[in-house]
């Protein structure tokens, strides 16, 4: 019962794995699908007609969110898109409800054209010392294949993103991304915005965020909410052992990012994203229309209210079955 179509964007990404490329509700059994209907978010504006089908396409782990439907299946060819993405979210084993709604955020997305980007997002941990939560994260990375676990003690401060940015060039190497991000499981990222500004921009010595001014130095670092590099500028970290002799990864990881690369002369390339990436304020009446990403959705009301204000549910088709105000 389940529907697959080669990917278009990546059937070439992940060589050694077929590629399922699935509209969202027939990867539910039957049985499940009124209970999933349930839930508000599941039925977004993606459903509602073949053309706009979304499709979560599951290659090597992560999604990809490109257009589905008959123009995806009709065009088998389709070339290299202009730019590949790594999304890696920051997060820990036992947050297992806000991973959930975090994985819904992505997977509701509006569709990027499969020509324009391919965009994997990862769940990104240390090593999971807890059986418990091995088996829990065993059945997310069966089920959703996006989940990436590094050589790592878990820690927020103490080298977990110096381990993230240099085990990517390293896992990926047979099929490198353009630029690399790290973020947070805090913050909502609207992946086609942060693509329209990445479009434009080079594919190398790229460092984009929110600009931290120090000094005069207006973009000294880029805030911990969710910044990117290109591909370069992992593998420069990768290697660089200066950074570990000089015992450079503990402190504030996003000022440390920012103090390797001035050190280095990388990343020279800088965006500041302001304000379109910023902090929800306390009264959570600060979003704007261009959000290429909000931070600080720390408890599930503000992220009901980031879901709200991006009309991420209106899209829910009528039905007998829920009344969801
Ligand atoms: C962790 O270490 C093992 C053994 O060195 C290696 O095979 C694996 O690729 C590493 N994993 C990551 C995520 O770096
Ligand atoms: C590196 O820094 C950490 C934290 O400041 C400290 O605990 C550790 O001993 C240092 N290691 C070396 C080799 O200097
Ligand atoms: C949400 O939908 C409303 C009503 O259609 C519209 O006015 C508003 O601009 C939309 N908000 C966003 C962020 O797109």
């Amino acid at each position: 019962m389940m529907k697959t179509a080669s990917s278009s964007s990546s059937s070439h990404a992940f060589p050694t794995t077929a590629l399922l490329c699935t509209p969202y509700l027939l990867l539910v059994p039957l049985g499940l699908l009124a209970m999933v209907l349930v839930i508000p978010s599941l039925g977004s504006s993606h459903f509602r007609s073949d053309d706009a089908l979304g499709v979560l396409c599951r290659g090597g782990g992560g999604y990809l969110v490109t257009p589905g439907g008959a123009a995806a299946e009709t065009k088998k060819v389709v070339s290299r898109p202009e730019l590949r993405l790594l999304v890696g979210v920051l997060t820990t084993p036992k947050r297992y409800e806000r991973r959930n709604i975090v994985r819904l955020a992505y997977a509701l997305q509006p569709a990027v054209p499969a020509g324009v980007a391919q965009v994997d997002v990862r769940f990104v941990f240390c090593a999971v010392a807890d059986p418990v939560d091995a088996q829990l994260v065993a059945l997310e990375a069966m089920r959703h294949g996006d989940i990436l676990v590094l050589n790592c003690t878990e820690n927020m401060n103490d080298g977990k993103t110096h381990e993230y940015l240099s085990s990517v060039p390293r896992l990926f190497a047979a099929n490198p991304y353009d630029y690399v991000m790290k973020t947070d499981d805090d913050t909502y990222l609207r992946v086609a915005a942060l693509v329209g500004e990445l479009r434009s921009k080079p594919r190398d010595d790229v460092y984009l965020g929110y600009g931290f001014a120090v000094g005069d130095d207006p973009m000294q670092f880029m805030h911990g909410m969710g910044y990117v590099v290109s591909w370069d500028v992992a593998a420069w970290v990768s290697t660089n052992e200066d950074i570990l002799r000089h015992n450079d990864t503990h402190g504030p990881e996003d000022l440390l990012v920012g103090k390797w690369l001035n050190i280095g002369r990388r990343g020279t390339n800088r965006y500041s994203l302001r304000p379109r990436m910023y902090d929800l304020n306390w009264d959570m009446d600060n979003f704007r229309p261009d959000t290429v990403l909000v931070h600080m959705l720390k408890d599930n009301r503000r992220w009901a209210a980031a879901f709200r204000y991006f009309n991420v549910t209106a899209g829910l088709q009528p039905s007998v079955l829920y009344h969801l105000p």
